[in-house]
């Protein structure tokens, strides 16, 4: 069944584990998604950004996870990921979107708070959740790990939150997203700073590349949602640069197949490791 943000963040904050939230871009990675979590009966957030919407068309996303959605009792998010603009957030909603991020990371915090603020007035009118960015979580290709004085501030942090009334907050704790040049690190001290100052669920975004142990440690700390796509897309890129080598020379159909399960298990991996061994709540 389909859900949103607070229907499956409220438990996991509660009790301690966090919803994995998968990155696609066309049916056969959102099928992907699907069948992770019902075979592994849990909840899940599927992911489609903003940025992949040339490929393919957000209404057919829609229409698409719906129909998977009413297949399953299993609570099911369909979450548009890192969107700066506002028309394109309606449009999410109006093709069944039943959560959005508005990511006004790259503004000054008074106009991140007064476009937040917009959004999750439209949003909420409609029941959907809302998930803002607070702090610097750099995009792909940098590779490289921040610096403390690009993270998240908790006072900010509580304030952004009380301002703006988002569902969950992405915070910048250190994670990038896309692959690291060096090791990653994630500032600790800060998870717990800021989860001891907001009461909202609390997202990390930038998850691929990062140790179990880490991970395991940020979810103790307070995060309750976890964005992956890297992983996914390495495991089938190595898969595909693999067959190559071997002269694979069958039908695209016959690749599409190849790269399913090498993509299945991270998801089921991670599902997995994010539960932190806790009973899920549906
Ligand atoms: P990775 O690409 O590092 O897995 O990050 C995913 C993400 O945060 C999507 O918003």
């Amino acid at each position: 069944m389909l859900a949103n943000l607070n229907d499956v963040l409220i438990p996991a904050r509660k009790l301690g584990y966090a919803v994995g939230s998968f990155n696609v871009h066309n049916l056969e990675t959102i099928q992907v998604v699907f069948d992770a979590a019902t075979s592994l009966d849990l909840s899940v957030i599927i992911a489609f950004g903003e940025k992949v919407s040339h490929i393919s068309d957000i209404q057919l996303i829609g229409k698409c996870v719906h129909t998977l959605a009413n297949r399953t009792q299993i609570p099911i998010v369909l979450h548009l990921d890192h969107c700066k603009s506002i028309d394109f957030i309606v449009k999410a909603i109006q093709a069944g979107f039943t959560s959005v991020m508005y990511d006004g990371s790259s503004l000054s915090v008074a106009e991140n708070i007064k476009n937040t603020s917009e959004v999750v007035r439209i949003a909420h009118a409609a029941g959907i959740t809302v998930e803002a960015e607070l702090g610097s979580i750099p995009a792909e290709d940098t590779g490289q790990v921040i610096v403390e004085d690009q993270l998240t501030k908790p006072e900010e942090a509580k304030e952004f939150i009380e301002k703006t009334h988002c569902d969950a907050l992405a915070i910048a704790v250190g994670t990038i997203h896309g692959d690291y040049i060096g090791e990653p690190k994630i500032y600790h001290h800060r998870l717990k700073e800021i989860a001891k100052a907001v009461s909202a669920p609390l997202v990390l975004h930038g998850g691929s590349g990062n140790t179990e142990k880490d991970l395991t440690l940020a979810i103790e700390e307070g995060i309750t949602k976890i964005n992956i796509n890297t992983e996914i897309s390495n495991a089938a890129v190595q898969k595909i640069k693999e067959l190559f080598q071997e002269d694979f020379s069958g039908h695209l159909s016959a690749l599409s197949n190849k790269i399913r399960n090498p993509m299945l298990e991270v998801v089921k991996e991670k599902m997995n490791l994010f539960l932190c061994g806790r009973t899920i709540i549906k």
